[in-house]
């Protein structure tokens, strides 16, 4: 079996507030295994990027983080930030949605590169600047050694993130976040920028955590999928499987709001409302409020946390009955919802 380079153990993320306690993470478990691209999908307020700001060390003190991360051999929780540094850059490194938060306006991204490289490793100025003009050239920067000096605002969006991503590379992580990349970009942008991170994985062998709120974004470009949903994974399975027999109503309705080749004649579905407040959380179900086929049972107790061993994992206390729906696509239009 592939090296696992990711150990994620019932991790908990909780925020305490004037107002209350946020439990933005609740128990979530997953592997990341070496060259594999996992999509990471839910609406916003999920705990998707609270994950993954816990996987790199970089959530405010104030956070209180139980569990377990393991990268490599090496624990996460529980660590200091300065230990954090080591780590972080150079076996994982993370792309944020907004460019700017990871570059400096008033240097040139050649000298940002420079200076990332030899953070990392001992490496003659000229060295770093070959192996910097090589970074630019490999996401995809049109004549890379003038490039280099360039500042990040004389770059369109699209060229920024692409220097954002030679960045995280630079010290050949082996662990590759991206947050949301491509949210802010055009569609055309989006697609090149989704290339770029594949032809990195091949080239690199790095592996990728993809996050998204929108699933449609992951077909083609991840293995694996976890689904999750106030906090939880509700959802998680090779890619393909999930896209063929979803089985998480709140899973089924994230499809059903994909436009794609098979919807012809089909009314996009759309889940109504929104998810729930992560201060005070009710009991059961926290997708019930929401769901189409929720029942009173629903309400009495949340469905079990999925392990990290399931190969197609489900919470839902409908998943028995789901399975046999010939139709079930179409759950959220029958209630009408468009
Ligand atoms: N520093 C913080 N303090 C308090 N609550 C936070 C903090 N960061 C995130 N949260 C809350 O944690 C929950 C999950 O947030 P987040 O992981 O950013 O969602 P996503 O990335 O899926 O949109 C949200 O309810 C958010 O408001
Ligand atoms: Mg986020």
């Amino acid at each position: 079996m592939t090296e696992t380079l990711l150990q994620v153990r019932d991790l908990s993320v909780e925020f305490p507030t004037d107002d209350g306690v946020v439990r933005a993470v609740r128990g979530v478990s997953f592997d990341l295994r070496r060259g594999e691209v996992l999509g990471i999908v839910g609406e916003s307020g999920c705990g998707k990027s609270v994950t993954n700001l816990a996987i790199m060390g970089l959530l405010p003190n104030t956070a209180r983080v139980s569990g377990s991360v393991k990268i490599g051999d090496s624990e996460v929780v529980g660590r200091f930030p300065g230990e954090m540094r080591e780590i972080r850059g150079k076996r994982i490194a993370m792309i944020f949605q907004d460019p700017m938060t990871s570059l400096n306006p008033v240097y040139t991204v050649g000298w940002q590169l420079v200076e990332t490289i030899r953070a990392h490793r001992e490496m003659k100025k000229n060295e770093a600047h070959a192996k910097a003009v090589d970074l630019l050239r490999l996401v995809g920067i049109p004549n890379p050694d003038d490039r280099f000096e360039s500042y990040p605002h004389e770059f369109s969006g699209g060229m920024r993130q692409r220097v954002v991503i030679a960045m995280a590379i630079a010290n050949d992580p082996e662990v590759l976040i991206a947050d949301e990349p491509t949210t802010a970009l055009d569609v055309t942008v989006q697609a090149q920028i989704l290339d770029t991170l594949q032809r990195i994985r091949r080239e690199t062998g790095t592996a990728i955590i993809f996050i998204t709120h929108d699933l449609g974004v992951l077909a083609g470009i991840a293995d694996r999928l976890l689904v999750m949903y106030a906090g939880r994974v509700v959802e998680c399975g090779q890619i393909e499987e999930v896209f063929d027999d979803p089985q998480m109503p709140y899973t089924i309705g994230l499809l059903g709001a994909i436009p794609g080749e098979d919807s012809h004649g089909r009314r996009l579905s759309q889940i109504k409302g929104a998810p729930p407040s992560l201060m005070r959380i009710p009991e059961g179900c926290l997708f019930a409020p929401r769901c189409p086929l929720a029942l009173e049972a629903c309400g009495d107790s949340e469905p079990a946390v999925i392990g990290p061993e399931a190969h197609h994992g489900v919470a839902c206390h409908r998943v028995g009955d789901i399975r046999s729906m010939p139709d079930r696509r179409s759950i959220f239009l029958r209630e009408g919802a468009v």
